[in-house]
């Protein structure tokens, strides 16, 4: 081992200097980040604490995805998060934020019936949580259309290909998409036909890297990976997943920087063995009375006729 250690600015690949930004993320951010060949990182988040601690890393978009629905709201898939929960999770990742650029994710049920309905629905992500863009998944003619008279109204939207979890017992399960010559031809003609209807990016999930380099010169909008290989315009990933606070199980495409859910569950059992231990509270948590009011506080529990005993000195 060299006794002159390799500073890590100099161990990692050079990375471009990100253009240093003032305030808030738009969507003209977003853009010229792309132009400029900046990768774009995305995380989820679904409270406030957790938009504040993305915020504060800099990621440049936070999706308040559906994965709430498994992440912290312990249902078994993302199908049955209500639009109501999911506003609710939203505005809190809203008030945290003051930089990243917020998309909602349009829960399962929300914007299938008609395009009135997904601009409805989008609407309210927009009023009632603050959000600059939506998420919807799938690019079939359906999916194509939502997203279509979404930015009609004036919305901006990004589309989801690939895997897409609300639909995933459609697609088989949940496992990567895009292994045969059939459904890749398919997914990158929904990815295209998303990206005519006017998407300002594009989410690529559990395909293949082969099936990501050979499509991504078709798109002139960003497209953000998860588990999509090295190739796209950015990365997004689960909060939970990334910060292991989600056990259940890792999908391969996961990557986790931190086990947060052992360093919690270590903190909460050495809180719960303090208490059994009566070592917690100590001194320092605790509040004290001035010794004045102490005394006259305890003069004032005697009975009537201790009390004036002692105020007569007697
Ligand atoms: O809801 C979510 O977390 C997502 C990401 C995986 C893109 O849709």
């Amino acid at each position: 081992m060299s006794s002159h250690p390799v500073p890590p600015e100099q161990n990692s690949p050079a990375r471009p200097e990100p253009v240093r930004r003032r305030g808030p993320v738009t969507l003209t951010d977003v853009a010229a980040m792309h132009r400029r060949g900046e990768p774009l990182v995305m995380v989820t988040a679904y409270d406030h604490p957790g938009a504040q601690v993305a915020d504060s890393a800099g990621v440049d978009l936070v999706l308040a995805g559906d994965s709430a629905a498994m992440t912290v709201l312990g249902y078994p898939s993302t199908v049955e998060v209500s639009v109501e929960e999911m506003l609710m999770l939203t505005a809190a990742v809203r008030r945290g934020l003051t930089t990243a650029l917020l998309v909602g994710d349009l829960p399962f049920g929300s914007y299938e019936v008609s395009d009135e309905q997904a601009v409805g629905t989008a609407q309210r992500f927009v009023k009632e949580a603050g959000c600059a863009a939506v998420k919807l998944e799938g690019g079939g003619a359906m999916a194509v259309s939502r997203a279509r008279a979404i930015v009609q109204a004036g919305i901006p939207v990004m589309g989801h290909v690939g895997l897409t979890p609300q639909t995933a017992h459609a697609l088989g399960g949940f496992k990567a998409q895009g292994l045969s010559a059939e459904r890749a031809r398919e997914i990158l003609a929904e990815a295209l036909a998303l990206q005519d209807a006017g998407c300002f990016a594009l989410v690529f999930e559990a395909i293949p890297t082969e099936l990501t380099e050979a499509v991504m010169p078709r798109f002139t909008v960003p497209v953000i990976g998860i588990g999509a290989g090295a190739a796209t315009d950015g990365q997004v990933l689960v909060f939970h997943d990334l910060l292991g606070i989600f056990h259940d199980f890792t999908p391969r495409f996961t990557k986790r920087y931190g086990d947060l859910r052992t360093d919690m569950t270590d903190a909460i059992r050495a809180f719960a063995d303090e208490v059994r231990d009566r070592a917690f509270p100590g001194p320092e948590h605790c509040y004290h009375m001035p010794e004045d009011e102490l005394a006259a506080f305890s003069r004032s529990l005697l009975p009537q006729s201790r009390r004036a005993a002692t105020s007569s000195g007697a």
